[in-house]
């Protein structure tokens, strides 16, 4: 019999987020919701600090530097080592802006990215002549070595990729392959922005050079939240393209020093979001207080629920892999005779499932997260059994 891991009264969780009285939401892969008493949290500071700006009383800044703190706990490093950015692609591009690059160098990319990582890359790729080598995706250590290997050069010079991939949900051998790149001298950056908050990710587990995430989708942060990591070995290879009040330790017009903090907070400069960053540390918070294992526990509960529904099914072709070992909250499958698209709104015209299209695959990706239940997945499969049975 399945047990279903405690999380602490689940219905006083749900309760938590009026979104899900409204419909079956099955995409924080996308965007998170904030749970009401962060989100309350949250408003009550924003509006005082607005209101009052250098007369607040609310603490802003030490709140944002106490969800510094609790990051910096979830990554297992140094608070130091944590820069705060809008969202994961800042952090992509505070190495791709930050790296000296020549025409021909090579990144190592996978065939499964998000345009967090492909965009910037593509520009990189017309803007410096730069190349990238794509590889298909794996859970397997093995193969994803063995991939990384058939596209080296002595050109490579990064190797990029989501920790759990945004189409399949796959997750990446993250720790063996930064282990196979730093063996070459090959820098990596691992994007976070679908495996943190999911199961535990630490830092020196992985071992990568540089790591990019964010707080809006499984953190249950405000939007505008992302957090970024650089290994203290590699910080000085990374030249900020901007800087400005806040990312200088030294600065002097007259001698013209300019002495970078070697810290996260050299690529922090000007008027920043500090409020968002507090109502972060409200989430997190609110999710610590859950416990961290047990939504690892229940996440992984879930989707193993959902992915033995789809594998019933002859008309649904699960992509991601069962093992949650090699997943995550993301689960992908494609329904035969439909257009994904056309599925996802058929989702939501009937029973208002909210879902997340994969082009790529055709497929449907479904996230299941810590205030999800079997009923949100026996709605889904429901709703597809009655389309199914209508044909
Ligand atoms: C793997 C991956 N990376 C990055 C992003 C984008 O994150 P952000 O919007 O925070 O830049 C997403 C999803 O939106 C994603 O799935």
């Amino acid at each position: 019999m399945t047990t279903i891991p405690t999380l602490t009264k689940h219905e006083t969780v749900r309760s938590l987020f009026p979104a899900l009285e409204t419909g079956v939401y099955l995409n924080v892969g996308t965007y998170g919701i904030m749970p009401a008493p962060a989100l309350s949290s949250f408003l009550e500071l924003v509006e005082e600090y607005e209101r009052f700006g250098l007369f607040s009383t609310s603490g802003v800044h030490q709140k944002a530097e106490a969800a510094r703190v609790a990051l910096s706990q979830l990554l297992g490093c140094e608070a130091t080592q944590i820069t705060f950015t809008g969202n994961a692609t800042d952090g992509t591009n505070l190495v791709l802006a930050g790296l000296t690059w020549q025409a021909g160098d090579e990144v190592i990319v996978t065939d499964e990215e998000h345009e967090a990582i492909n965009h910037p890359l593509l520009y990189l790729q017309r803007s410096k002549g730069i190349r990238m080598r794509r590889i298909k995706v794996s859970p397997e250590p093995d193969v994803m070595r063995q991939h990384c290997a058939d596209v080296a050069s002595e050109r490579t010079r990064l190797l990029a990729f989501s920790h759990v991939t945004c189409e399949t949900g796959t997750r990446l051998p993250a720790a063996e392959m930064c282990l196979w790149a730093a063996e070459r001298g090959i820098l990596t950056l691992v994007d976070g922005a679908q495996s943190l908050g999911v199961f535990k990710t630490h830092i020196d587990d992985i071992g990568c050079d540089f790591y990019t995430g964010n707080g809006h989708k499984w953190l249950s942060g405000p939007k505008g939240t992302g957090i970024f990591y650089t290994s203290p070995a590699r910080l000085l290879e990374l030249s900020p393209a901007h800087v400005g009040a806040g990312s200088l330790e030294h600065a002097n017009v007259d001698s013209g020093q300019a002495d970078l903090w070697t810290s996260g907070r050299r690529f922090e400069f000007g008027t920043r979001a500090t409020s968002l960053y507090a109502g972060l540390g409200y989430s997190l918070a609110w999710l610590e207080n859950l416990g961290w294992d047990n939504i690892e526990q229940y996440i992984a509960h879930l989707s193993n629920y959902l992915k033995t529904k789809i594998l019933a099914r002859s008309y649904l072709h699960l992509l991601t892999p069962q093992p949650f070992a090699q997943s995550s909250g993301l689960t992908t499958f494609v329904m035969d005779a439909w257009d994904a698209g056309k599925l996802s709104q058929e989702l939501m015209r009937r029973a208002r499932v909210r879902v997340r299209v994969i082009p790529h695959y055709n497929a449907i990706r479904i996230s299941t997260t810590y205030f999800n239940n079997e009923a949100d997945v026996d709605m889904l499969i429901d709703t597809l059994d009655a389309i199914e049975n209508e044909k």
